[in-house]
């Protein structure tokens, strides 16, 4: 397939899922691949013909959809947010309820990397050390399967700080491993953000290029709404560095002038 009939069926595609087209810039080819082999496996050659046969099998869409998944991810992904985590977002949450844990959502969460690193960041380099149970959820089991057995390739890990990978992982067969004090308090749930969020409230939510990357506006709406509702006032939100609430969500303030992190107001 060329480039531009790529092109061509993804506008024509996403925006009936309830994506965005812009949103998979550079990560198009990636999709692009998907939708070759899986063409290959119907036996159909042009992208005409399996954009007439998406029209014409409802239940392909399903598929389609679960080619444009992307689990691109790593452990300490942005920096500076889990530093600005770690020297006052959770001492100041937990500084609000001491006498229990703080409770912390992971919202399309892939392999597990970001709810580990929140369970290592308040352990290690939060000061003072600060309790945290986190929830990860995504809508693909095979990520989650992943997750739970917090085995992964080096690579991944690239980012987290030395002294932090020191005190956190250990080589098992090829991969690292968490240790684990560092997967007490952390669990997995099978979960599509486009539903009712998981029961609880929560103190700390990160929802990191997901929904405001890849979701059209209205989505993007309808989740900000389910986030407010899923966060306790005086709690935080975290979006991926480069994303942003859109502007008709309610509920939040931004505390930063340069990063996507949002206090939970009440909404007047
Ligand atoms: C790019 S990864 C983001 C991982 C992590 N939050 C980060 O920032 O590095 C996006 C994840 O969202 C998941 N996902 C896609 N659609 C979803 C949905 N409707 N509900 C929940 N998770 C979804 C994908 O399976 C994938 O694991």
């Amino acid at each position: 397939m060329r480039k531009d009939e790529a092109a061509r069926l993804l506008q024509w595609a996403l925006p009936r899922l309830g994506y965005r087209y812009r949103g998979f810039r550079r990560v198009r080819g990636q999709v692009q691949k998907r939708i070759e082999r899986r063409m290959a496996a119907l036996g159909i050659e042009h992208s005409k013909d399996y954009r007439r046969y998406l029209e014409g099998h409802s239940e392909e869409w399903a598929v389609f959809e679960s080619m444009c998944r992307i689990s691109i991810t790593r452990f300490y992904r942005d920096r500076d947010i889990w530093e600005r985590l770690a020297q006052n977002l959770l001492p100041q949450l937990s500084a609000r309820a001491p006498a229990r844990a703080l409770s912390a959502w992971s919202a399309g969460c892939a392999a597990g990397e970001e709810a580990y690193t929140l369970a290592i960041v308040a352990r290690l380099s939060a000061e003072p050390p600060v309790a945290i149970d986190v929830l990860g959820t995504d809508i693909d089991a095979h990520q989650l399967a992943r997750a739970r057995a917090a085995r992964y390739p080096p690579g991944s890990l690239r980012e987290l700080p030395k002294p932090l990978q020191d005190r956190t992982v250990f080589e098992d067969r090829g991969a690292l491993a968490i240790r684990a004090p560092f997967r007490a308090g952390v669990q997995f749930l099978e979960h599509d953000l486009r539903r009712d969020p998981p029961p609880g409230r929560f103190d700390l939510v990160l929802c990191r290029y997901l929904a405001f990357t890849y979701f059209d506006l209205p989505w993007q709406e309808r989740i900000a709404s389910t986030l407010a509702a899923a966060i306790a006032e005086g709690g935080v939100l975290i979006l991926g560095k480069h994303e942003r609430l859109p502007p008709a969500a309610t509920g939040f303030e931004p505390l930063d002038p340069h990063l996507p992190i949002y206090g939970r107001v009440p909404v007047a």
